[in-house]
Parts: structure tokens; sequence; C-alpha cells
């Protein structure tokens, strides 16, 4: 096998393969190094079948709480987790696969292994050493982490992460659920749709903290109408933890209690896979937050060696990173590209409802001190959400008081994950609120709801 390629990628993850896909549609010769399956975390143990569950929690709900109101009987509904994960075992393989098959339908190299970054643009995979003539493009990306300073060590059995919560096949009785960004109100929906009785600890003033205040308020009313309890501003202080269950000491509001769960599952970010990788041997420098040290076209303090995804900064969603692997490959291919607009990322929970949102929130907006409207549309007033009984939610559109520009957008409802992206593009080309009313949306659609907020925005709104 060839051991000189143009490009040379470490990681095969949603940053990593799209880098070498598009490489090699720019006639550049690239391989992939990956330890483990293709598609990284996001394919194997992350975005995709965690979304496979959401659906089985979506399907849960819909036939415990709706199916008879919408004429449907079902009888006893009895759920099995097991068969969901099935089920999400299947969808991560098939996109793993289908990596696989990209990856070779484009001619780029798959190596499997360990790869160790060398000086002068190589990888040493076990005894074989790798070295590309353009660069080497970094995409190791993160792995689950607990709290062991207050005794809260991933065991995978009472103490566990992402990675086991996926392939549970029975939900526990009871799940206290720490942290409560994007994973932690995703399995919180999940495992309370299999009737798991769940506490959410946030330790932060509000679950959601990232989001828009209204969209943080809207998920705790769901989630507590749901019986989820939810604990925000609260600290865990210390943790009892046997092979049967574990004890959390946890003070919330100024009051010391104790919360007794069979399993509780860490959610409170996670670490960088940033070492062993030989990064320090290559020259490659960390930010102070332990992130890859990046230029503006993402080449590290190395010569020819780029990084990308997770391990090159925040926001560390897949869509994200899977966009600089394209930036990067267009820049080792010798092209200019348009800069990244990281001001431009959507960031989706899809917890029921989802929670979507691009651009500043109300209190950035506040803190900057914009001159700005709000305009706001329920879903309870929009009528094809109301013919599917999902009427949690609203769009929030932020303008610019003066040019009508975009500042912020958030979306709570059943199809936020879709609906953000008009407004997605709204923003990267600049048209105003104006230009959006401009288009006209199909009649009945949970689209309308976008354009009725942007018109509330306008003080035009119809139908409220
Ligand atoms: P995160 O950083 O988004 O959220 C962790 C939460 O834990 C924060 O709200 C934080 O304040 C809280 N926390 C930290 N220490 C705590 C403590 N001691 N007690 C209580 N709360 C504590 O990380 P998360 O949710 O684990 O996700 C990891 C990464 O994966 C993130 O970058 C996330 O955006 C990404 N991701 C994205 C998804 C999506 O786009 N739908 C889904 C899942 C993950």
């Amino acid at each position: 096998m060839a051991k000189t390629f143009d490009v040379i990628v470490l990681g095969g993850g949603p940053a990593g393969y799209v880098c070498a896909i598009r490489a090699a549609q720019l006639g550049l010769s690239t391989a992939v190094i990956e330890r483990e399956k293709l598609g990284g975390v996001c394919v194997n143990v992350g975005c995709i079948p965690s979304k496979a569950l959401l659906h089985s929690a979506y399907v849960a709900k819909l036939v415990k709480h709706d199916a008879k109101t919408l004429g449907v009987n079902v009888g006893d509904v009895k759920l099995d987790l097991g068969a969901a994960v099935r089920h999400s075992r299947k969808a991560s393989e098939q996109n793993s696969k289908g990596v696989e098959f990209l990856l070779k339908k484009h001619k780029v190299t798959i190596v499997n292994g360990d790869g160790k970054l060398q000086t002068a643009r190589k990888v040493k995979v076990g005894k074989d050493t790798y070295s590309a003539s353009k660069g080497v493009v970094i995409a190791t990306g993160t792995r689950v982490k607990g709290l062991a300073q207050i005794g809260l060590e991933i065991n995978k059995t009472t103490v566990i992460s992402s990675d086991e919560a996926l392939f549970l096949q029975q939900a526990p009785q009871s799940l206290a659920i720490i942290g409560a960004g994007a994973v932690g109100c995703e399995f919180t929906d999940i495992f309370n749709a299999f009737d798991s009785k769940v506490t959410l600890i946030e330790v932060l003033p509000r679950i959601l903290p990232l989001e828009d205040h209204e969209s943080s308020e809207a998920i705790t009313r769901s989630f507590e109408k749901r019986k989820i309890q939810v604990l925000a501003g609260a600290k865990v202080k210390g943790a009892e933890v046997t092979e049967a269950m574990v004890t959390l000491d946890v003070e919330a509001g100024g009051k010391a209690q104790k919360i007794e769960v069979e399993k509780v599952l860490m959610a409170v970010g996670r670490a960088l896979n940033t070492e062993s990788i030989g990064l320090e041997d290559a020259g490659v420098t960390l930010t102070d937050q332990g992130f890859v040290a990046v230029d503006q076209n993402l080449k590290t303090a190395a010569d020819g060696i780029y990084a990308i995804g997770d391990i090159a900064g925040p926001p560390m969603l897949a869509h994200k990173g899977s966009r600089e692997g394209v930036f990067v490959a267009e820049v080792l291919a010798g092209q200019k590209p348009r800069p990244i607009r990281y001001d431009n990322v959507p960031s989706v929970t899809y917890c029921h409802p989802e929670v979507a949102s691009i651009g500043l929130t109300e209190e950035q907006c506040k803190k900057q001190k914009l001159d700005y409207v709000v305009g706001k549309f329920p879903l309870s007033a929009n009528g094809r959400a109301r013919v599917a009984l999902e009427t949690e939610g609203f769009v929030k559109i932020i303008r610019d008081k003066r040019y009508g520009e975009i500042l912020g957008a958030h979306i709570v409802a059943s199809h936020a994950s879709e609906l953000i992206h008009e407004l997605t593009v709204a923003r990267e080309n600049e048209y105003t609120v104006e230009e959006v009313d401009l288009a006209i949306h199909a009649h009945p659609t949970l689209s309308e709801a976008v354009a009725e907020a942007v018109l509330d925005s306008l003080g035009r709104v119809i139908h409220m």
C-alpha cells in the first residue's frame, strides 16, 4: 500500500471523513486513519443512535398519550428499550458502513489503527509511517467524562455515560442525570418516555443554559409536566456509589438533599482527545482551554498540520466539524474558501419538543446593548401543530430595530431542528425580516409559525 499521500486525516468522524471526501473530490490523494468504527462518536455513540432512541421515545409518547385522541386504539402499551436499542444500533451500523462506502467511492485509503503525529507531516500507525505532501489534518474529537473529584467516576454500571446509556436493555427505575446541556436533556426525554423516574441536575441557574431563557423555561415546563424533577442551580457536593445504587448529596435553592437512584448518567461535557497523539512532538500547541490552537485557516502552530472539529474549539457540533473539514480540504487544494461564520452555526437539542437556535439570545442582545425588537408566535396558534397535538413551544425572532437584520432566532417545536434552517439561510445571506416575509410559506405548515414570528416582529402578525 502506498504510504505517501497529499493529505492524511487523523480521525474518521464527521469532521475527518468529510474533509477526506472533499480533498479527494479536489484531486488530492487522501488517507483517513481511524482506530475504531468509521463515523466517529456521532455515527456510533452520539448523534445517530441517540436520535434513533429519541424517535422511539417520541413514538412511546404518541401511543401512550395521543393515539386514542387521534382515533387509534393500541391497547396496552408495552415498552421495550432493548428493541429500541437494537433499532438504534442498526441505524448506526448502516451509517458507519455508508461512510466506508463513500470513502471507497472517492478512492480514499482507509487505515485502521492508532495514529501518532511525527515531525514533518508524518504519522505513525503501528510500525508503518505515512507521510503527507500537503497536510495532515487532526480530527480526533472527544470522549465522555465523569466527575472523579466528587466521587462520580464512570464505573459503567451505576455511574454511566452516554456510551453506556445507549446500550441499556432496560430503563432504570430511577435515574439522575447530571448536566442539562444537549446530552442531559436528550437522555432525560428518552428515559422519561421509557418510564424511568428522572431527576435532571444542572449547576447553572437554568437547563440548556446556552439557549435563550424562554427556550429553557419552555423545556423546564414541558419536563415538569411529565413529572421529571428538574433541579437547576443545583450543586452535587458528593456521592456514595455502591454496586446497586448511588446516593447524591445535592444542594439546590439553599437546601441540602439526598437523592437515591439506581443509576447516574454523567452529561457534564466531554474530554478532548488531544493526548497520546504526538501533538507536542509534532510542534502543535494548545489553547488555555485545552483545544488545539489554530489560525484563521485552521492551521496549527506546526507547519502543514491542521485541526478541525471538536478539538479545534467550540461549538463542539458535528456540522461545524464537517464544515471545517470542507474548508481545510479546499485550503490544502490551494483554494481560498469563504471564511466560516462561527456566529451562524445552528444549535439543536432533540428532546421533545425540540429546541433549535441561531445567532444571539435575547440576553446577549441586552448585554451588547443592541436596539432590538422581538417577534414571537406560539405553536398553539398554528394549524399544523394543532392537528398533530404538538402545540408546545414557539418561534421567537430577534431583529435589529432599525435595519431588520435577524440577530437571533429561537424555536421550541416538534420539528424545530428542521424549521431553523430557513433562518440560518436568511442570516447567512443577510436577509432582513421583510425579505423572509416576502417568501410565501405553504399552508398548513409549521413553517408558517416562522413567517408569523417575523410578521410579529414587524407589528403585522395575522393569526394572533
Ligand atoms: P454541555 O457542555 O453542552 O453541557 C453540560 C452541562 O453540564 C452544562 O450545562 C454544565 O453547566 C453542566 N454541568 C457541568 N458540571 C456540572 C456539575 N458538576 N453539576 C451539574 N451540572 C454540571 O455538554 P454535553 O451536554 O455533555 O454535550 C457534550 C458536547 O456534545 C457538547 O458540545 C454538545 O453541544 C454536543 N452534543 C450536541 C448534541 C446536539 O447537537 N443535539 C447532542 C449531544 C451532544
